[in-house]
């Protein structure tokens, strides 16, 4: 189906070039008063300055050329040029209800797929491994996540990678802790030629503990740390035992971050990690040094990437180490080469922290500088806020200590838990249903928000079944399934034969304004997702879904749906609110949020 302001703005095109008015000018969008009209354009004014004509005089002939074009009279119920050049244009109600009617015949809600499907590479997650899953985390997860889930619907191809830390100091630190704690395992004897034990010599819990406490004595002791970069030099030199170590933690801790994201709805295709990157380096690195890119400066190897027009200084990107060791940078330098070679995608987009965009600055500057990344292929850089606690300053424990994921989603859960206490609903549902409301409390709470900004977590409106919030718009849900379940009971069959046979039914053009601004909104979802899948921005889409849950409660409180007794009336609404569950289910589920049965 083409997208409602397609159909609007090719109406609008026409309308100019009839009355002999460039189609630059003829431009159009969603009305800022809806109040007066539903659509706009202001190309009348932009026009007078080539035509020296008085704005009116444009709009309105433009207006008249509308009125006798029969594709636009077939759309428009008005068309009026009002002072002073404005042309407004409302919808004809008959019209909307046909789109609306097509939508809801039609796969994917009649979203047509890009017919020019890009081939995506999509970074997000980015969890280190052995140090437990936080909040720093938890944003890239559903960001990413529901990025990918957007881009997909809207026809593009899009591979999630989670992009695993396992290659820096952070290994080096936890194998250093661990001999200490045992010099007599055979991973730290340089003479053993054995096999190495298949049982790890920890449990998840024991290395979550192990990091923080190695990280803390470096902090301390010089000599630690010493100890701690040296062994992460050998392991990136290939120490066998630490290898063998470095697969033990690996294993243990992949398991666990496993666990945590599918407890999230969070699925990345690809489990590849900063070591994969490794192989790609040396050639990488000798390219760089033989174009003549790469140089030595205080015994690093480095890259300038400063340009001419820069308003601030950019240090140059530092390839190796004097020790020659890699660093972040290193690792995803390489990390492009190997996607570009695997991959070769027409984009390749970060989800990280905003604080990070320095390095990705260097990042993106370097590859194409050294020329590692195609000129034609696109590094996207999305940086997000911070989530903060109500004293603004990053969200902590209580006790001011970083917040496990695990322990934010219990105690969400167990705060919708409270509020479903009066139901008659097993308890077995009920902790199923109060985790799938418990999510959506937490991933609308964080995508309702640009993502660049920060926020403040806040539990207990983001919990609430009222105002902006997931629970609302999954209660919106729930409530239009139970009118479709008391209509299904009417006809003594179950909710979805009830929809299957609403299929014979028309839509009918609506009754009063609260239909109409249901029906627009319904019809908007095209717009709506394209702009979205644009943007990669799922903050519209919520902004979206909340406008329409609100819409569907206007008319469900003026429309007696199953007390009417036109039979072709009430299934024309039945019609609609099945479709405007549909949509919701739909943006819920690009959002990475279930709709429960019932809450
Ligand atoms: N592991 C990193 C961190 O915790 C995030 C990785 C983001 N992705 C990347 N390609 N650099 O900060």
């Amino acid at each position: 189906m083409m997208k409602l302001l397609d159909i609007v703005k090719e109406a609008v095109k026409r309308g100019f070039t009839a009355a002999g008015y460039d189609e630059k000018y003829a431009m159009a969008g969603v009305s800022n008063r809806p109040d007066l009209c539903q659509y706009q354009s202001n190309g009348a004014m932009a026009a007078v300055k080539e035509y020296h004509k008085a704005p009116l005089v444009i709009a309105e002939e433009v207006a008249a050329k509308i009125a006798e074009d029969p594709g636009s009279t077939k759309i428009f119920g008005k068309v009026e040029a009002v002072k002073p050049g404005f042309l407004n244009f409302t919808l004809k109600d008959e019209y909307l209800a046909e789109y609306a009617d097509e939508m809801a015949m039609k796969p994917d809600l009649g979203f047509e797929k890009s017919t020019n499907p890009r081939n995506i590479v999509l970074d997000y997650g980015g969890p280190n491994v052995a140090k437990p899953l936080h909040i720093g985390h938890l944003r890239s997860a559903i960001i990413g996540e529901s990025i990918k889930r957007i881009e997909r619907f809207a026809g593009h191809k899009v591979t999630g990678d989670v992009h695993l830390g396992d290659w820096g100091l952070q290994m080096g630190l936890i194998i250093t802790e661990i001999r200490h704690r045992h010099p007599e395992l055979p991973y730290f004897d340089e003479s053993f030629t054995g096999e190495f034990p298949k049982e790890a010599p920890f449990t998840i819990s024991e290395l979550e503990e192990i990091y923080p406490c190695a990280s803390g004595k470096s902090k301390e002791d010089p000599e630690y740390k010493a100890e701690a970069l040296k062994a992460t030099h050998d392991l990136q030199a290939g120490n066998r035992g630490y290898m063998a170590l470095w697969n033990h933690i690996m294993n243990v801790s992949v398991t666990d971050l496993k666990r945590n994201y599918d407890n999230l709805n969070v699925f990345f295709d690809l489990w590849k990690k900063e070591s994969d990157a490794q192989p790609y380096i040396p050639d990488m690195v000798e390219k760089m040094k033989k174009d003549g890119h790469a140089y030595l400066s205080e015994g690093a190897l480095v890259v300038d990437i400063a340009e001419p027009n820069d308003k601030k200084e950019y240090p140059p990107c530092i390839i190796l180490k004097s020790d020659g060791s890699s660093l972040y940078e290193t690792t995803d330098l390489a990390t492009i080469v190997e996607r570009m070679k695997l991959f070769n995608p027409t984009d390749i987009i970060y989800v990280v922290d905003k604080r990070q965009e320095l390095h990705f600055i260097q990042l993106f500057r370097t590859a194409r500088k050294t020329g590692i990344v195609n000129e034609d292929t696109n590094l996207v850089f999305l940086g997000f806020g911070t989530m903060n606690g109500k004293d603004g300053k990053p969200f902590k424990t209580r006790e001011g200590g970083v917040m496990r994921l695990e322990t934010l989603i219990k105690d969400i859960t167990e705060e919708v838990s409270k509020k479903m206490s009066d139901r008659d609903i097993s308890e077995e549902q009920k902790k199923e249903i109060a985790k799938q409301v418990g999510l959506a409390a937490l991933k609308y709470g964080d995508l309702s928000n640009q993502a660049a900004k920060d926020y403040v977590f806040d539990l207990d409106r983001f919990s609430s079944f009222e105002g902006n919030t997931g629970p609302y718009i999954q209660y919106t849900v729930v409530r239009i399934r139970s009118i479709l379940d008391k209509y299904s009971a009417e006809l003594g069959v179950n909710r979805a034969e009830a929809v299957k046979n609403l299929e014979s039914a028309s839509m009918l053009a609506p009754a009063n304004d609260s239909e109409r601004t249901l029906l627009l909104t319904v019809a908007r979802f095209g717009d709506m997702l394209a702009n979205a899948a644009a943007e990669y921005a799922p903050h519209k889409i919520c902004a979206y879904i909340y406008e329409l849950a609100n819409n569907f409660s206007s008319f469900y409180h003026d429309n007696h749906i199953l007390t009417e007794s036109d039979e072709n009336r009430k299934k024309s609404w039945l019609k609609l609110s099945a479709l405007t569950e549909k949509v919701l289910v739909t943006c819920l589920d690009l959002l990475g949020i279930e709709a429960p049965e019932r809450m």
